[in-house]
């Protein structure tokens, strides 16, 4: 009998959790492979585990999870019920600095893998890193957060990222917006 999603989503979590394919592999306490409904529609792309996500082994638990919780909650969305949320690279980068073009080189393939096995029909990322990765080098995301393209298939959105927003509160609002785009996106494409 073939494997379902949750089979396959654990059998690559459990290789990925072996992975010593970069140097961050040397300073993490935990990989932080991602969290979600495997069945889920909509894919949360973030760019890595901060110190919180290091320790407890899960994308998004640290105060910008708090908030991305909350604007999630806003428009019924739940990692536990109904998205997947995973990161450009699952092992967290020394100071929380940004992970390198190497290093998100060779963790991209664990994303790639998820992607597959889980097949979202909308794919949000969250900040600049996961952006210029999966939609378009040069994004400029303060200018282009909320916009909607279709790639290979699949709706993509950039918005800001959660930890910016706690940072320069004056752009939750807008942030915000994107998310309502993203509920009306979805309720278009009847994923509710
Ligand atoms: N920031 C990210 O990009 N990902 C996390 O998992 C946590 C903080």
């Amino acid at each position: 009998m073939s494997m379902d999603k949750k089979e396959l989503l654990k059998d690559l979590e459990n290789q990925c959790l072996d992975c010593k394919r970069c140097g961050l592999c040397r300073g993490r306490n935990n990989v932080v492979f991602g969290v979600g409904n495997p069945e889920a529609e909509v894919m949360f792309i973030g760019e890595g585990p901060g110190e919180q996500e290091d320790l407890r082994g899960e994308p998004f638990v640290g105060k910008a999870g708090i908030l991305l919780d909350k604007m999630l909650t806003a428009i019924d969305l739940d990692r536990r019920k109904n998205i997947y949320i995973a990161n450009i690279v699952k092992c967290r980068p020394p100071q929380n600095r940004d992970p390198q073009p190497e290093e998100q080189e060779m963790c991209i393939a664990w994303l790639r893998r998820q992607f597959a096995i889980i097949r979202p029909k909308i794919i949000v990322c969250l900040g600049r890193i996961a952006a210029a990765r999966i939609i378009k080098p040069d994004i400029r995301i303060k200018r282009e957060h909320g916009m909607i393209i279709k790639k290979g298939g699949v709706m993509m959105m950039p918005t800001l990222h959660p930890a910016a927003l706690l940072r320069n509160p004056g752009d939750k609002p807008g942030a915000f917006e994107d998310f309502l785009k993203l509920q009306k996106l979805m309720e278009d494409m009847e994923l509710y």
